[in-house]
């Protein structure tokens, strides 16, 4: 393993360790929707939103103590997200992370209310009193975390995505779209390391820079696999977008085209992080990596 590797492996460690604890008790009468919560929640994925929170905080002197509740939350949020964007009313998929999606492993009632409980315990968790954080600090956090997940957000590029299936839409619009829908969370995760930590003003302002263009050239890549990953590495089916009548990078540039983007923005997001004095190795390596995984 190479020592980017070895760090990545050592932040996902930290942060599964921290969900599976973090849930509470299924020993009660309601304890389907912790059940379905649970079965998402823990079932892997890249993680890749609280690495960039734990690599943020450290990059600008945080303890990981400080930000690791909000790496679990917006995992909750993103866990949340994937739950409703595989229902029947919206993308209708019934992988994920390589296993039956919740509403088919549970009843679309029960991952319906998995998604809203996972959504609401994000918040329960990224308001508890955190020791190392002064609440002001921590209120802002929790403010940034709303406004990402929600309609000028996340769901706000959800429901562009959704609206837009069946008709053509323009790349700058399709630009838009991945931003919110993918890349909110994203800037969002680097955002409150950056707050985690009493970050400057510039750290921010460059890991603002770096993230908004990581997550679109995450969302780029996504849409690559969608076409032409295989299903077994990437634990969720290939062809949805096709069947949904979606327009993504891939139909609006070609192939070719989108792994051309995918670079290029790539290549901004890591010189975004150029002019500060501080050792953006690993944020680099990741970005590389990301734009040439294969699930
Ligand atoms: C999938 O996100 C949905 C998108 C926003 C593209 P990830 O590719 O980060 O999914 P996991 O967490 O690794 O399963
Ligand atoms: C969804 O984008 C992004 C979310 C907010 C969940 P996709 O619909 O392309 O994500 P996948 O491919 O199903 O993971
Ligand atoms: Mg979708
Ligand atoms: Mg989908
Ligand atoms: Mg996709």
């Amino acid at each position: 393993m190479t020592r980017f590797e070895e760090t990545k492996a050592d932040y996902k460690r930290l942060v599964e360790g921290y969900l599976e604890t973090s849930l509470p008790s299924a020993d009660c009468i309601q304890h389907s929707v912790l059940d379905a919560m649970q079965y998402s929640l823990l079932a892997g994925g890249k993680r890749l939103r609280a690495i960039l929170v734990l690599e943020f905080c450290r990059l600008c002197g945080g303890k990981p103590e400080a930000a690791l509740p909000f790496a679990a939350a917006l995992e909750m949020i993103h866990a949340y997200s994937l739950i409703h964007d595989d229902l029947p009313c919206m993308d209708d998929d019934d992988l994920r992370r390589g296993k039956p999606s919740c509403h088919i492993a549970y009843g679309e009632a029960i991952a319906l209310l998995a998604g809203d409980g996972l959504l609401t315990y994000a918040f329960e968790t990224a308001s508890r009193p955190i020791l190392e954080l002064p609440p002001q600090r921590q209120l802002r956090a929790v403010q940034e975390l709303s406004k990402a997940a929600g309609t000028y957000g996340m769901i706000g590029g959800q429901v562009v995505d959704i609206e837009h299936e069946d008709t053509s839409i323009d790349r700058e619009t399709l630009a838009l779209l991945h931003k919110m829908k993918t890349g909110a969370l994203i800037r969002a995760a680097a955002r409150l390391g950056c707050i985690a930590a009493g970050a400057s003003p510039e750290q921010e302002e460059a890991a603002d820079r770096y993230a908004q263009n990581l997550g679109l050239a995450f969302q780029i890549t996504d849409d690559i696999l969608d076409a032409v990953g295989d299903e077994a590495l990437l634990g969720k089916p290939v062809g949805s977008d096709a069947d949904n009548h979606k327009t993504t990078y891939v139909t609006l540039l070609g192939l070719e085209g989108a792994k051309q983007e995918a670079l290029r923005i790539t290549e901004a997001a890591k010189s975004a992080l150029l002019g500060l004095d501080w050792d953006c190795g690993f944020l680099c390596s990741l970005a590389d990596s990301l734009a040439v995984r294969q699930f």
